[in-house]
Formats: structure tokens, sequence, C-alpha cells
């Protein structure tokens, strides 16, 4: 049986663009009702300005807070080395990264042009190094930028490679306004895993236009191994007006357990995951998988 490592972003990606501010004993819950559920990487929350992101202000008590389950990875986002010292100080031991393939989202989302967001990551690379903390990275706007619409699959490329040799163990290239399909995300990986190793490559799909799952099979079938998702399907970036949520990790499940692939998680304690956090925000379950499920047990 083959297997697939599963990125759980829900209580980052999924929380930071919700209007509900979740209470921070919530957000543990979350998490450990994740792991519960047998997801082994969970991104708890992410080290951004609490002007930018108010939703993950209370970064650093969620990270103490959470009871850390041996094997399980708990990265958090980090914009710069600030980020990173309050990140690491909190108890985080995985950090990721994130720029942009557009200038228009990247000024947007972290006020800096893609050459400025290298030379803040630079000192969080060397201190990563030193402190022996292993970097992820994301490249947001691989398929189109809200701004600037179509991005160059080259122009992702390029910047996946830089975040590589920089220090990135791995690279997920973000559709952060769902409007990929297997058309354009099949150009996409060819131009990126010319430049990077296909290992090294995760798939980051927002479901916008519902064809999440079917970039996530396509991405499957390429070769990619690694899918960052959300339980109950939420997510957005609050600088992405419109884009909603990831593909729903239930979804995710469901699709590869069907072709008998391994991702350890169990499929009805994740779907009561997904109904109990979307009670928790007040908003119907949003994906199908979920609602399926739930009638079925009903
Ligand atoms: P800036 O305003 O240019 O930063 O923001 P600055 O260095 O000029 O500092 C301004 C103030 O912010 C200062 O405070 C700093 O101390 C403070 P003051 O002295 O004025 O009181 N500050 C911080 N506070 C807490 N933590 C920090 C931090 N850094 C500075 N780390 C910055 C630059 C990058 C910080 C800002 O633009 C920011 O936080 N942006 C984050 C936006 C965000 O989180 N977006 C969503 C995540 S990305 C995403 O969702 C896409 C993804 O899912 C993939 C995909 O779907 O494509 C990953
Ligand atoms: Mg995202």
């Amino acid at each position: 049986m083959s297997s697939v490592r599963i990125v759980e972003v829900g209580p980052r990606d999924g929380l930071q663009n919700e209007a509900v501010l979740l209470p921070t004993q919530k957000k543990v819950e979350l998490i450990d009702r994740l792991a519960d559920a047998g997801l082994r990487e969970i991104e708890a929350t992410s080290f951004v300005s609490p002007q930018w992101v108010p939703q993950m202000a209370d970064h650093a008590d969620v990270m103490r807070r959470l009871v850390r389950r041996p094997g399980l990875r708990y990265p958090v986002l980090t914009p710069n080395l600030r980020g990173y010292q309050t990140a690491v100080a909190s108890g985080a031991a995985h950090v990721a990264v994130f720029t942009s393939a557009s200038e228009s989202f990247a000024r947007k989302n972290i006020n800096s042009s893609i050459e400025e967001s290298f030379a803040r990551f630079a000192p969080v690379f060397e201190a990563a190094r030193a402190d022996g903390i292993p970097v992820r990275g994301y490249v947001s706007c691989a398929i189109a930028c809200p701004y600037e619409g179509r991005v160059a699959p080259e122009r992702v490329a390029h910047v996946a490679r830089r975040l590589v040799e920089a220090g990135c163990y791995e690279v997920s290239l973000g559709d952060t306004i769902g409007v990929g399909t297997p058309a354009t995300v099949m150009p996409l990986l060819e131009a990126v895993a010319a430049v990077v190793p296909l290992e090294r490559i995760a798939g980051h799909f927002h479901d916008t236009y519902g064809m999440g799952i079917a970039n996530v099979h396509a991405a499957y079938e390429f070769g990619v191994r690694v899918f960052d998702s959300s339980v109950g399907g939420l997510g957005g970036c609050p600088y992405a007006k419109g884009a909603t949520g990831n593909v729903a990790t239930e979804d995710l499940v469901y699709l590869l357990k069907d072709r008998g692939i391994d991702t350890g998680v169990d499929l009805d304690r994740l779907v009561d995951c997904a109904v109990w956090i979307s009670q928790q925000l007040g908003r119907p379950l949003a994906s199908r998988v979920g609602r399926a499920l739930q009638c079925a047990a009903a």
C-alpha cells in the first residue's frame, strides 16, 4: 500500500479567515481532535502580525497550551525573524515561511516584494539551521493571483527553486484563490518538478471552484505525495478576497482510501471533528464527503 502525507492546515489556514474569533482553548481542542482522528502533521497557528491577522493573535498561547504528542508535528507560519523567535520561544519545532509568485499578492499579503521576502527569510533560515528546526516553504498564487490574473508556471518554479536552495525541505504550491483545474495544475507541476525534486513538492489547493479534489488527483497521478488540506474545508486568505477554503481533509482521505492509499486517518472521527468545528464557528459543514457520511450515519 502506498502512502500520502497530509498536512492538516485547518487550525491555521482554516481559522485565519473566519469572522468568528475562536477562543484559544477551542483552537487547542481542535488540534487535539485532529490528532485523535489520526492526523500527524497539524499546522497549529501563525506567528504573523496581529494587526494583519487578528485571528492568529493568540499564537504563543496556542503553542504553550498544546499538549504535544510524540511523533506528531505542529508546524507554524513565520514570516520573519521576529515571528520565528516568538514561535521557537513558545515551543515550535517546525516552521514555514511563505512568499508568492506574484508581486502584487506579496505586497498585499506580506507588505514586501518577493525579493524582500527572501531577505526577511535569510535570518530565519540561519537561525533555524543553528536550532536544527526544519523549514517548509509556501509559494502562493501558484496558478493565479487575485490582482494580476494568471501566473506563469515558470515564475512559480523560480520561486520554489529559490526556497529549496535557501533551505526548505519541502515547498507547498498554493492555489490561493482556488481557480486551478488539472489543465493548469499539470503544467505547473511539470515546470516545478523540472527544478525541484518531486518528493519535495506538496499541493495546497483551495476549493473555490470545487476543483480541489480533482487537482489533488491530478497531482497524485503526477507523483506528488504530500497534500495540505483543512478539516471541514475551512480556510482562505484574508488578502485573497472571495477565495474559499482548502480542499477538505475528509474529501482527501475519502479519495485516497478508495484507492487503497494509507493516510493513517480515521474518516469517521475526522468527520465528527469537521461537524464539531463547523458548529463552533456557527456555519454549515462545507465538505461534501462530510455531509454525505453524516447523513449515512443519521
Ligand atoms: P509589516 O507591517 O511590513 O512589518 O508587516 P514591520 O516589520 O514593518 O513591522 C510593523 C509592526 O508589526 C511592528 O510593530 C512589528 O513589531 C510588528 P510596532 O513596532 O509598529 O508596534 N511585527 C510583528 N508582530 C508580531 N509578529 C510578527 C511581526 N512582524 C512584525 N511576526 C508582516 C510584515 C509579514 C509581519 C505582515 O505583513 C504580516 O504579518 N502578514 C501576514 C499575512 C498573513 O498571515 N496572511 C495569511 C497567511 S499566507 C496564506 O494564507 C497563504 C498560504 O495558505 C498558501 C496559499 O494558500 O497560497 C500559506
Ligand atoms: Mg492557503
